[in-house]
């Protein structure tokens, strides 16, 4: 149960065509700091890129819907609760009431049709089953 993943352990996320070209993403379930979070991964300028889905200004998940993440112009991750917008490809602030924040970036690597992601010391993975 308190079994370490560790991180160089590929963790299969999805396959590759279940992320469009800035299409919905794929919300996953994490352990974060050992407490149950979710995680995005999207697919941005033909990189995927993932994040754990909270705020950088409240500690709160920022999706419009499930899996709608990116602002209507599909150029920056914008949290649906007071706007603030995040460059995809890094997880910066790009404005708004994030400041100098960044979204908490998950490894990710995209390998014969298939999206793994990492684990870190902070991050491991949701055994929900
Ligand atoms: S909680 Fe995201 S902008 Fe305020």
């Amino acid at each position: 149960m308190d079994e370490i993943v560790g991180p160089r352990r590929p963790l299969r996320l999805c396959a590759s065509d279940e992320l469009a070209e800035r299409g919905k993403a794929v919300v996953f379930d994490v352990l974060h700091f050992r407490e149950a979070a979710r995680a995005f991964a999207l697919r941005y300028d033909g990189r995927v890129v993932a994040y754990i889905n909270r705020c950088q200004h409240v500690p709160a998940e920022m999706d419009w819907l499930p899996g709608e993440f990116l602002d209507s112009g599909k150029e920056y991750i914008m949290c649906s609760i007071h706007g603030a917008v995040y460059e995809p490809r890094s997880g910066r602030c790009a404005g708004g009431p994030c400041g100098r924040g960044r979204l908490t970036a998950i490894d990710v690597e995209e390998r014969d049709g298939i999206v793994y992601w990492y684990a870190s010391r902070d991050t491991q993975p949701a055994f929900a089953d």
